[in-house]
C-alpha cells in the first residue's frame, strides 16, 4: 500500500501559510492536513473554512480537513465550498447529539463530492465506528487526545490500528485510508505503518526537523 504523508499545518506559521503548503508539497507531502479547532470540543481555537479556502490556489495536494470541532454538520457546506477534499469528524462529537448524526454527518459530507471519515480519540473502541466503515474513504485514528501538536505518540493506539486495517480487510475494503494523528515521529514510523496505517500525520516531526523534504522520506520509508 501506499504510505502517505500529511503534515499538519498547526505546526506552522500562521502568518505565511500559503507559502508554507507550497514548500510542503516541494518537500514530498501527500496530503494538507488542516486541524480546525473551535475552542469547545477541544480547548485552542485554530481556523475554520476561510483558511483552508486561502490556501487552495498553493497547492494541488488534497486537503485533508480534520474537524474537532462540535455540531460538525454546520460547518460541512463551508469547508466542502472551500475546496476541502476530505472531510473527517469526530465519533465522540456526533455520539453527544444523536446516535445516527455520524452517519448523517458523513453522508452530507458525500453529498459535496467530498470524501469522508470518522475519527476516534485514544480511549473510544475503534469498533463504536465499525458500523460506518463502509461509508468512510478514510478512518482517523487518534494517537494522542486532540487539542496540541507535540504531545507523545499512545502505543496501545497500536492494537486498533490493526483491528480497523482487519476489518476494512473483511468488508472488501482492503485499500481503505487508515490515517493516524499525534505523535508521529521517525522513530516510530515503522510500527505505525506495519499496525496497518497508511496515512501518517505529521507536524512536529515535520517541521522541527531541520531538513523537512527529509523528514517525510523518511517517515515514508
Ligand atoms: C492534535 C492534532 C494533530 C497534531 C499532530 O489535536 O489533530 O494533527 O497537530 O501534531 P504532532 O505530529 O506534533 O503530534
Ligand atoms: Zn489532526
Amino acid at each position: 500500500m501506499q504510505i502517505k504523508i500529511a503534515p499538519s499545518i498547526l505546526s506552522a506559521d500562521f502568518s505565511d501559510m500559503g507559502e508554507t503548503v507550497k514548500k510542503l508539497e516541494k518537500c514530498g507531502a501527500d496530503l494538507i492536513h488542516c486541524d480546525v479547532m473551535d475552542g469547545s470540543f477541544v480547548e485552542p481555537i485554530t481556523f475554520g473554512a476561510q483558511m483552508l479556502k486561502n490556501i487552495r490556489p498553493f497547492t494541488k495536494l488534497p486537503l485533508d480537513a480534520h474537524l474537532m470541532i462540535e455540531h460538525p454538520q454546520t460547518q460541512i457546506k463551508f469547508f466542502a465550498e472551500a475546496g476541502a477534499d476530505i472531510i473527517t469528524v469526530h465519533y465522540e462529537a456526533c455520539k453527544k447529539i444523536s446516535d445516527t448524526y455520524l452517519e448523517e454527518t458523513l453522508r452530507l459530507i458525500k453529498s459535496y463530492g467530498v470524501k469522508c471519515g470518522a475519527v476516534v480519540n485514544p480511549d473510544v473502541p475503534v469498533e463504536s465506528i465499525f458500523s460506518v466503515f463502509p461509508l468512510c474513504d478514510m478512518v482517523l485514528l487518534m494517537s494522542v487526545y486532540p487539542g496540541y501538536g507535540g504531545q507523545q505518540f499512545i502505543p496501545e493506539v497500536l492494537e486498533k490500528v490493526k483491528k480497523a486495517r482487519e476489518y476494512a480487510i473483511e468488508i472488501g475494503r482492503p485499500d481503505m485510508d487508515i490515517e493516524i494523528d499525534g505523535g508521529v515521529t521517525e522513530e516510530n514510523a515503522q510500527a505505525i505503518i506495519e499496525a496497518g496505517a497508511n496515512v501518517l500525520v505529521a507536524g512536529s516531526a515535520v517541521f522541527n526537523a531541520v531538513n523537512p523534504a527529509k523528514a517525510i522520506a523518511n517517515l515514508k520509508r
